[in-house]
């Protein structure tokens, strides 16, 4: 049994007193549900803060970004040790927008998925594609592309621990969300070739579903057989509505 992880991902939002005041409004919301692992990914600049503020309850912290090595010189960037000492439990790793508007490839976010196991830290590994590739009838090249180079290095013994977030790059931050029949198709896809890779151990790995997810989608989306959980930018920036989806509910 998989059980569903719902992870925010605030992305370049909230100063440390906005992170401090989600969580004092979002813990009481979601503190007797036990319907799925939620985590929440600040910037960088909030972990500390949210850290402390998340002590003692449930909820997880993660990292939006990694830089595959434990130290160096390698100016602005954050080693997975670093987010370790912070008490982060998941690194986001290959993100659409690190895909494209820092020009992120396959084989720079296997070294980073591989880093972060090696420090403890579980990767969610990003992978969707874009609209044309769609139209394309490109899907499971891309997908299984991106599976296949960002997952390169990762031992089967590890599997595991690994989560995978398909988030169609049309859908994030649009409004527009996959159907859930549409998203499953890929999900059993990504699961084939999980299986294919791992064997066994694909059955253990959460897929999440990430793109435009919402307290009105969330409950048709956790129907479908491979769809675990769900990536949430927008929809997790207000803590009403977060909880809704961490709780799996409409309302
Ligand atoms: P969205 O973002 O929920 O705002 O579409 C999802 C994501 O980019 O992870």
């Amino acid at each position: 049994m998989r059980q569903p992880i719902i992870a925010a991902n605030w992305k370049m939002h909230k100063l440390t007193a906005e992170a401090t005041a989600f969580a004092e409004s979002f813990l009481p919301l979601v503190q007797d549900s036990n319907a799925a692992e939620i985590v929440l990914a600040p910037p960088f600049t909030a972990l500390a803060t949210l850290g402390a503020a998340l002590k003692g309850s449930a909820v997880q912290l993660a990292g939006q970004n990694v830089y595959p090595e434990e130290k160096g010189a390698f100016t602005a960037e954050i080693s997975p040790q670093m987010l370790a000492d912070l008490g982060c439990r998941y690194t986001i790793v290959g993100h659409s927008e690190r895909r494209t508007l820092f020009a992120e490839q396959d084989d720079f976010i296997a070294r980073k998925a591989l880093a972060l196991l090696d420090a403890g830290i579980r990767p969610i590994v990003c992978v969707g594609e874009h609209l044309e590739e769609r139209e394309a009838g490109r899907i499971e090249e891309v997908v299984g592309g991106q599976l296949r180079g960002s997952l390169a290095s990762i031992p089967t013994g590890k599997a595991s621990e690994l989560v995978v977030a398909y988030e169609p790059v049309w859908a994030i931050g649009t409004g527009k969300t996959a159907t859930p029949e549409m998203a499953q198709e890929v999900h059993g896809f990504i699961r084939k070739e999980l299986s294919e890779r791992f064997g066994a151990s694909a059955e253990e790995i959460r897929i999440q579903y990430g793109g435009s997810v919402k307290p009105e989608n969330i409950a048709d989306l956790m129907e479908q057989p491979d769809i675990d959980g769900a990536l949430v930018g927008g929809a997790s920036l207000d803590p009403t509505s977060f909880a809704r989806v961490a709780r799996l509910q409409r309302s």
